[in-house]
């Protein structure tokens, strides 16, 4: 092996790029230390206990709230955008039938780029245009791909339902009870943004080298997956079910701290106290729990978020309630993530149109820790590999 003759001085790199700040955005603003969301200046718990979720999508759109005229408006035009296109939905019925969803979602959102004709158009109005369609398909592709799974038809999306209500119809062919929607039209407001997180930044890398909007998207689904990030709400039920019952949370917690096993659904990247939006899934995790007559999911949760505050101090985060809220409303945990990302899509959009206005190429450097000067062995020479 050979070593480095000279190292050059580099800069200390920032693992996970913690307090590197990639630019000026008027979309949101994650408070860490004083544990606040605010949505261009407005409280995240104001538009939990007043806004919708069509409504907050226009606030970081158009950085507005909406006169009732125009919302009116927005919302037959996201409405008139939920079809899917006639061959993608013959896509989905080629797909297998055990897909993991989110897998599918990340298919389908590709897919529908090939369905546009104005896919390289990036200028501001084409833009709003793709992220208005994306909005509105989302709960369709997922809504179809789960019926189909279950062979069943998938059910058309109508017109006159608002976001959360027509993808819980489209989900089980009934109408939903006005308070169910509204659960997931809260749990809907509250996931649509939050800063710069992990696939919001895939999602500018990739419209950064001016690649259209569904590339960029595509991207941010892909990252959204992972268990440190959106995955996490599917592992916090995944845990509940395994621990099983209430008494037995203690016990189940010691055990995964003494192994060092992260517990989904607990500790931030930027929170150092409460995550705000915690308060809010908590009070609708309950009502709803209650209104089903199923509280089991959501006093595990608290029993779980206390047993992890008294052993090892760490707070809850958005995916530990979010959990039970779906799962109460119905949703299988493997739709938990393709939830957060039919919320989240409106917050990627509305930073990659901040990007789009004010590009420039993302180019970050690294270090280099390798050899140098290292002799070139022809292969002949090689009886192994040779290690530099
Ligand atoms: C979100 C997350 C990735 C943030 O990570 P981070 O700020 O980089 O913090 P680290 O992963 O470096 O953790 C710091 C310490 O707290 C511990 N910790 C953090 N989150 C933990 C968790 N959920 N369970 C157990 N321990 C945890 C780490 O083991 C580490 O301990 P150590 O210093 O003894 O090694 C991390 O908290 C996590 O993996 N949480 C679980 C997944 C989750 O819920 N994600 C959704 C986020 S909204």
């Amino acid at each position: 092996m050979t070593t480095a003759t000279t190292t050059p001085a580099q800069p200390q790199p920032s693992a996970g790029l913690r307090g590197v700040v990639v630019g000026d955005t008027r979309v949101s603003q994650v408070d860490g230390q004083q544990g606040q969301l605010i949505y261009c200046g407005i409280d995240i718990h104001e538009l939990a206990r007043n806004s919708s979720f069509d409504e907050v999508a226009y606030l970081l759109w158009h950085h507005a709230l909406p006169s009732q005229a125009n919302l009116d408006e927005f919302r037959t035009q996201l409405a008139q955008r939920r079809a899917l296109p006639a061959p993608l939905l013959r896509v989905l019925r080629e797909l297998p039938k055990n897909s993991t969803p989110m897998d599918v979602l990340r298919t389908a959102a590709s897919a529908l780029a090939l369905f546009d004709p104005a896919v390289k158009d990036i200028t501001p109005a084409a833009n709003l245009e793709k992220a208005m369609r994306l909005k509105a398909v989302f709960p369709t592709i997922l809504a179809a791909f789960y019926r189909l799974s279950q062979d069943k038809e998938p059910v058309e999306p109508r017109v006159d339902l608002e976001a959360a209500a027509n993808f819980l119809y489209m989900f089980t062919g009934k109408e939903p009870e006005p308070q169910a929607a509204r659960v997931l039209d809260v749990a809907l407001v509250l996931h649509a943004d939050h800063g710069m997180n992990a696939s919001t930044f895939s999602a500018i890398v990739t419209a950064a080298t001016l690649a259209d909007m569904y590339a960029a998207v595509v991207s941010a689904i892909a990252t959204l997956k992972g268990p440190l990030h959106g995955g996490a709400n599917e592992g916090v039920i995944a845990n509940l079910m395994e621990i099983g019952d209430i008494d037995k949370v203690d016990s189940w917690v010691s055990g995964k701290l003494a192994r060092k096993e992260k517990i989904m659904g607990f500790g931030h990247a930027v929170y150092k106290t409460n995550d705000p939006r915690v308060t809010d899934l908590k009070a609708i995790a309950k009502e709803s729990g209650e209104r089903a007559g199923t509280t089991k999911w959501v006093e595990m949760t608290e029993r779980m978020e206390k047993a992890v505050w008294e052993q090892r101090q760490l707070y809850s985060n958005v995916d530990l309630y979010s959990a039970s809220v779906y799962y109460t409303l119905g949703i299988p945990p493997t739709y938990f993530t393709p939830v957060f990302a039919m919320s989240r899509v409106v917050g990627w959009c509305a930073h990659l149109m901040e990007q789009y206005a004010n590009n420039k190429l993302i180019r970050p450097g690294e270090n280099y820790v390798g050899g140098r000067d290292v002799k070139y062995v022809p292969i002949s020479q090689r009886q192994a590999d040779v290690p530099v």
